[in-house]
């Protein structure tokens, strides 16, 4: 029987590691994981830290090794992290939430594609903070400029307040992942291998390791929030790990049918639905700048 190689990041904790370890309960599943500490048992573990984008290009040429002549089957781009402020930088020199959310899953993206088989799955983590309608308790982003995102000195739309620049570079670093799987649905290669391309919003899901750099009245409510009858009552749309985790599975494993023509998939209240992203979300000529602006980013820093 051919064995469905699967690549993720972010499969070692949060409620990716539930996704990673219902995959591998899957027959005829081989998971690979990029991982920094954590391990899943079972998994194939091949380092990765996305905080350098020297270290994406080597996961990626691991990875290329390890499944020899084979094709990757399914791609999961979940992992993200959430920066306090914008004063973080990655070896590199680009503003850390966005480098890591964004840029080196973009270069990730371009590294394996050649690696994707017809029919492969390709799924990104995004976020309802990239959508203003969706009143989320963080500032939505004004913007998806890359070069301003990975150099915020450069930004002249920046707050006063730095709370609120840290929240919209993590909501503009989720509207890049919906920009980017808009982009690569329009692909030419996407279309010739017909590739499933899925933006995926968990909603908000307490209990997480996102907010760890956060405030301690952050960290001790989004604990709180996973009390059920608390969560339910003062977070309506929010899901439980459990459910963000087993949606994200049963997305990679194609048993969610996405209406034609869509690509943004949102889980609200423990069930998928399939709204329209943001207004920019939505804006082409943004998606194809995105694309641009973010393969300069790659070329000035050498990575093509
Ligand atoms: N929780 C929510 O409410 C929520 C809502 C919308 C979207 N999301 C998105 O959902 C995804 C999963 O988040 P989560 O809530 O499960 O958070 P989490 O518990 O913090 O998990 C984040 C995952 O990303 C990995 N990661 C972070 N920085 C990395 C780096 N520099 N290099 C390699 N891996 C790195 C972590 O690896 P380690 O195991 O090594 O720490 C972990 O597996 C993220 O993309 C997040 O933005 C979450």
């Amino acid at each position: 029987m051919k064995k469905l190689n699967i690549i993720m990041t972010g499969g070692t904790s949060g409620f990716g590691a539930v996704t990673s370890k219902e995959l591998m309960t899957t027959l005829g599943t081989k998971m690979i994981l990029g991982n920094r500490k954590s391990q899943i048992q079972g998994a194939m573990h091949i380092p990765l830290n996305l905080e350098s984008l020297d270290n994406v290009r080597l996961f990626a040429a691991e990875v290329v090794k390890y499944i020899k002549s084979e094709k990757i089957h399914i791609l999961i781009c979940n992992a993200g992290m959430n920066h306090p402020d914008i004063n973080s930088r990655t070896v590199d020199g680009f503003e850390s939430t966005f480098a890591v959310n964004h840029l080196a899953h973009f270069y990730l993206l371009k590294l394996l594609m050649p690696y994707l088989d017809t029919n492969a799955r390709i799924i990104m983590t995004t976020s309802g903070t990239h959508n203003p309608d969706e009143n989320a308790l963080s500032a939505p982003p004004v913007h998806a400029n890359a070069i301003w995102l990975a150099h915020p000195e450069k930004d002249t739309t920046l707050d006063v307040k730095m709370t609120i620049n840290a929240q919209r570079a993590y909501a503009a670093s989720k509207l890049c992942t919906i920009l980017t799987i808009r982009q690569l649905a329009n692909s030419k290669e996407a279309k010739q291998n017909n590739w499933q391309c899925i933006a995926y919003d968990p909603g908000p899901t307490p209990g997480t390791g996102l907010l760890q750099k956060g405030t301690i009245f952050m960290r001790i409510a989004w604990q709180v929030f996973t009390i059920p009858f608390l969560r339910k009552r003062i977070l309506p749309k929010s899901n439980s790990i459990k459910d963000a985790g087993l949606s994200l599975a049963s997305l990679a494993l194609g048993k969610v049918k996405v209406p034609e023509g869509k690509v943004y998939v949102a889980l609200r209240a423990g069930k998928l639905t399939f709204p329209a992203p943001s207004k920019l979300a939505q804006d082409n000529s943004l998606m194809v700048a995105l694309w641009e602006q973010s393969e300069q980013l790659l070329q000035d820093a050498k990575f093509t």
